[in-house]
């Protein structure tokens, strides 16, 4: 998009009133009738940006575009310095990586409304599918690459506390799914670049369904899915709810940089579905089943099994029966 779209969508979306054509095209040394132009070319984009008579311009739909959202990050001190736009990626994990092998700066975020080779954990594939966020957040955090699994459950909880505000129920299963009433909403998928004993880049892959698609979800999902839109009685903004995610993992990489992992570890521990509860894990070979009784400090799930305390480092979990208290 042009300098001069992304400065007329920048104010018209933080602009509490309408904005007059003078104003702008003053603003932008052009003149009323390219500043007409731009705003027909803007609504044939998509955005619906409404002109009264006497007053000017606005904005008046969440029209989902990078220079809003740019704009609502400005008081951030890393995520969302820079927030690029696609259409249509392969994936936009892939995209940042190799925007990170270029060279880009930490806190650029990568959204994407479609992609074609839309990556899951454990090699599944991931659908961005109905309305949705897909969305990576290039990071390189001063950490040696052991450390670096703890940045997805600092995702989870800043996706937790997020999503929250659309459904109040919503739960992390370990290590990093969200879930509502057992079923995934919104999954991360988080690769670096490092070489022994120093990160280079950290990728933070996120996906969220917002509305399921009107044809149904696509049939080679594995997973119970569902979506924000189905426990939340008023239409999902994509934009606010990107706008949501990003504050949410300010807050939280801020606090991590100055406080460590203990306090990722206890809202992690608090918002996740099975803490104390008896689970079964699939490690991609066999089942182990037991009670999860804590996580440590480089993610893995403590399990206690009949064969004595178990450290979980990946796999499936499933939520078997609560204990009784
Ligand atoms: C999971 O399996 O739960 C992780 C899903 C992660 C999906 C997101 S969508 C944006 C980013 N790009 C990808 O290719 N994958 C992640």
């Amino acid at each position: 998009m042009s300098k001069v779209r992304q400065h007329i969508l920048t104010r018209l979306s933080t602009a509490s009133a309408a904005i007059s054509g003078d104003v702008l095209a003053q603003e932008l040394g052009i003149s009323r009738a390219a500043i007409w132009k731009h705003m027909d070319a803007l609504r044939k984009q998509g955005a619906d940006i409404q002109s009264h008579v006497g007053q000017g311009y606005q904005l008046c739909s969440d029209f989902f575009n990078a220079s809003t959202l740019q704009a609502q990050c400005a008081k951030h001190h890393c995520i969302g310095k820079h927030i690029q736009h696609f259409d249509s990626l392969d994936s936009s994990n892939r995209e940042a990586m190799r925007q990170a092998e270029a060279g880009a700066e930490e806190g650029t975020v990568i959204f994407t409304d479609k992609q074609s080779a839309g990556r899951g954990r454990l090699g599944r594939t991931w659908h961005t599918a109905g309305d949705a966020l897909a969305l990576s957040i290039i990071l390189r955090p001063p950490l040696s690459p052991e450390k670096v699994p703890q940045l997805s459950l600092l995702t989870a909880v800043a996706l937790q506390q997020a999503l929250s505000q659309y459904c109040h129920d919503i739960r992390i299963k370990w290590p990093n799914d969200l879930l509502i009433n057992g079923a995934k909403v919104s999954g991360i998928l988080t690769e670096m670049r490092a070489e022994p004993g120093l990160v280079h880049a950290v990728i933070v892959g996120i996906g969220i369904n917002i509305k399921a698609p009107e044809e149904g979800w696509p049939s080679d999902i594995s997973q119970t899915v569902s979506d924000l839109q189905s426990c939340h009685k008023q239409p999902i903004s994509r934009l606010q709810c990107a706008s949501s995610v990003l504050k949410s993992m300010e807050q939280w990489y801020s606090t991590y940089l100055n406080h460590g992992f203990a306090p990722i570890r206890d809202a992690w521990w608090q918002a996740h579905a099975a803490s104390g509860q008896k689970v079964r894990v699939h490690d991609g070979q066999s089942y182990i089943e037991g009670i999860a009784q804590a996580l440590d400090d480089d993610g893995a799930l403590l399990l206690t099994t009949h064969h004595g305390n178990q450290r979980i480092i990946s796999g499936e979990l499933e939520l078997l029966e609560a204990q009784a208290a």
